[in-house]
């Protein structure tokens, strides 16, 4: 739907998807948990049933322009997450896995353990024809890195279904956007737009919030499309993308945007600090060898450019390790 490429659309997703052909390859939901957040125009307690109602009709809503190869990605709390995984078995969808993303910086409460994690769903359309890049999110293995194991693949090993490379986007980040209450990690976005779509693909997100799907899917060479019931979240994140688009890394190693998001996203996923990390020979070597990997082999990158070009994009507590 043309209409909708390339902007952010103040509205309910569910009347503004009413009647619209397909027109997503990667949808991604991170709706209100229900669990009481303070969002400028959305009450975030609402009846269990009324929640759950809501639940089948936006999802329905997705699936419904999701293109045939489409997959379809929803965040959910705990109380929800079965719903979800139901609703999505009723409308025909395939889940793939069910992620837990276990962050670090989860809330302190002095009653009970601090909540650090959240479901992801990952669904698709088509059991048989979908987009999966597994060299884009491959990470070296310990048979690489520690036991030197010669049935080591080369290409490095799928990550597990519980991610916790990525922490919760805290107030004190550089990429926090202090005017929005909960703010997804860009490089969990990166994760997700680099195995579940190519470039110039539709990625859609129908609870855009701050903007970090959009934001995302526009550095990776993505289109996009997102909606928001206010309209102040929906003015800032399209001065988000307006920053974006004219923002040039600091550090001068020629390196572009979509380059350094994914440099981060690697370094997260590796979990080795910088100074060690270009220590060894071997661990840098096989770092820059997957980061090539990542960047589908287009250029050739030298360690020296890599560590300088690390070392003036990420600070470890971002980590959060
Ligand atoms: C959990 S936040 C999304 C955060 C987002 N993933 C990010 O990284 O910034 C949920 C968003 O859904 C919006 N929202 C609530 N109901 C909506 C509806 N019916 N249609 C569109 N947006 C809605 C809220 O205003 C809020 O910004």
């Amino acid at each position: 739907m043309e209409k909708f490429i390339g902007k952010i659309i103040t509205g309910d997703c569910i009347d503004l998807l009413d009647g619209v052909k397909p027109f997503a390859d990667l949808v991604f939901a991170d709706p209100p948990f229900n669990i009481g957040y303070k969002y400028d125009k959305y009450k975030d307690t609402v009846k269990s049933e009324q929640y759950l109602a809501w639940t089948r009709d936006w999802m329905r809503s997705c699936s419904n322009i999701l293109r045939p190869k489409g997959s379809f990605y929803i965040a959910i709390g705990d109380d929800h997450a079965a719903d979800v995984r139901n609703i999505g078995k009723e409308l025909g969808l395939h889940m793939r896995n069910w992620i837990i993303w276990h962050y670090t910086f989860g809330q302190q409460t002095k009653q009970k353990f601090a909540r650090a994690h959240t479901h992801i769903f990952y669904f698709i359309k088509d059991k048989n024809e979908y987009t999966f890049n597994d060299h884009a999110v491959r990470v070296p293995s310990d048979r690489q890195l520690t036991y030197n194991d010669k049935r080591a693949n080369p290409k490095g090993k799928m990550p597990d279904d519980v991610w916790n490379e990525y922490s919760r986007v805290c107030g004190t980040f550089k990429e926090r956007e202090k005017w929005h209450p909960c703010q997804m990690p860009e490089t969990l976005l990166a994760r997700i737009i680099s195995v579940s779509s190519n470039p110039g693909d539709v990625v859609f997100d129908p609870f855009n919030g701050s903007g970090t799907t959009t934001a995302t899917a526009q550095t990776l060479g993505r289109k996009y499309c997102g909606m928001d019931i206010s309209k102040n979240y929906v003015t800032n994140a399209i001065k988000r993308l307006e920053k974006l688009k004219s923002y040039k890394p600091k550090n001068q190693t020629g390196l572009d945007q979509r380059e350094v998001l994914e440099l981060k996203r690697l370094y997260f996923d590796v979990g080795i600090r910088v100074k060690e990390l270009f220590e060894s020979k071997k661990f840098s070597g096989i770092f820059v060898n997957q980061f090539a990997m990542r960047m589908n082999n287009e250029k050739s990158y030298d360690e020296t450019t890599i560590q300088k070009a690390l070392r003036g994009i990420v600070t470890w507590p971002e980590r959060g390790r």
